[in-house]
C-alpha cells in the first residue's frame, strides 16, 4: 500500500454557519492524537478559528493563506501542539485576502486534492489522518465561486455537521447525500440536548429519513466545550472525562475502524 492509500482524509463541512464544523475538526483531530493517530489538522475556513482549539494565541496569524505574499508553499506554516496534533492554520485572512478573497480561495482550493502528495514534505507518517475544516457548504458557492463537488474531490469522509434545529433539518434535503462515488458523507448531529423535546424530536426525524446516513453517535450540547477554548484546548484535554470527550472519542473510534471498509 502506498502513502496515497494510507493518508486519510475527513472533511468537515457545517451545513450552515456557526452549527459547530471547527470544533468538531478540532475534537476530531485530538482525538485521533489521544488514540497515538498521526494527525494533520488543516483551517480552510477564512474565519482562521480552528487554531484557537489546537494551542495557537489571537496574535498568531500565519497559516496558508501566506503563501499568498510569500510565493511559498501552502503548506510552509505548521504548528505542533502538546496533544501532537500537527496544524496549519488558515491564516489571517483579514490582511491577507482583503479584495483578492475571491480569486486567493479560487487558487487554494483546487490543490485540496493534492494535499495527500503535499504532506509526504511535512514531518509525518504516511498513513496519518487529515482533518479539515471547509467552514460551511456555501461559503464555497459564494466567495470562491468553486463548486463544492469540485472542492471535495480526494476527500475519504465528509461529515455534515448539523444541530438539532428546523433549519439544519429542513437544509438537509437541500444535500445530495450519499451520490457522491468516491467520498462517503455522513450526518453529524451536534450540539444535541436530549431533554429538549423539540431536539429528540428532530433527531428521530434525521434518524428514520438518513438511516445509514448519519453517523452513529451524536456530539452532546456540554458546556465544557466552550469553557475549554477559554483555555486554547478541546475538552478533550480540558475535561476528559465529560460527555463530549467521551461522545467524540466514541466518534473516533467508529472513524478508525470504518476507514477500512469505507464506512
Ligand atoms: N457540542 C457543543 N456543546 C457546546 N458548545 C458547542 C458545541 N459545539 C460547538 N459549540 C460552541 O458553539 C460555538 C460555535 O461553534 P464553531 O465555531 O465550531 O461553529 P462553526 O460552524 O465553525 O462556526 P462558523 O460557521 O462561524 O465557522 C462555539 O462557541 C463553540 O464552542
Ligand atoms: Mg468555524
Amino acid at each position: 500500500m502506498g502513502p496515497r492509500e494510507a493518508m486519510k482524509i475527513i472533511a468537515v463541512s457545517g451545513i450552515k454557519g456557526g452549527v459547530g464544523s471547527t470544533t468538531v475538526t478540532a475534537h476530531i483531530a485530538t482525538a485521533l492524537a489521544l488514540q497515538k493517530q498521526s494527525v494533520l489538522a488543516i483551517d480552510f475556513c477564512p474565519q482562521n478559528h480552528l487554531r484557537l482549539y489546537l494551542g495557537l494565541p489571537w496574535n498568531e496569524d500565519k497559516g496558508l493563506i501566506s503563501q499568498l505574499h510569500t510565493g511559498g508553499p501552502w503548506h510552509q506554516h505548521c504548528f505542533k501542539n502538546d496533544s501532537n496534533v500537527l496544524l496549519i492554520p488558515f491564516g489571517n485572512a483579514v490582511s491577507s485576502l482583503s479584495a483578492k478573497a475571491d480569486v486567493a480561495l479560487a487558487n487554494l482550493l483546487p490543490k485540496f486534492s493534492t494535499i495527500t502528495e503535499d504532506a509526504k514534505l511535512l514531518d509525518i507518517a504516511a498513513d496519518c489522518w487529515v482533518v479539515v475544516d471547509l467552514g460551511h457548504y456555501n461559503q464555497f458557492h459564494t466567495a470562491a465561486g468553486a463548486r463544492f463537488d469540485e472542492l471535495i474531490n480526494g476527500v475519504d469522509l465528509l461529515l455534515h455537521v448539523v444541530n438539532p434545529d428546523p433549519f439544519c433539518y429542513g437544509m438537509l434535503s437541500q444535500l445530495t447525500i450519499g451520490r457522491r462515488e468516491l467520498t462517503t458523507e455522513k450526518i453529524l448531529l451536534n450540539r444535541f440536548c436530549p431533554v429538549i423535546k423539540i431536539e429528540r424530536d428532530i433527531h428521530d426525524l434525521i434518524q428514520t429519513e438518513y438511516a445509514q446516513h448519519l453517523a452513529p453517535t451524536a456530539i452532546h450540547l456540554d458546556e465544557n466545550i466552550r469553557e475549554s477554548l477559554a483555555f486554547n484546548q478541546t475538552a478533550l484535554e480540558c475535561a476528559e472525562y465529560c460527555q463530549a470527550a467521551q461522545d467524540f472519542h466514541l466518534l473516533t473510534t467508529w472513524i478508525k475502524a470504518g476507514s477500512a471498509t469505507r464506512w
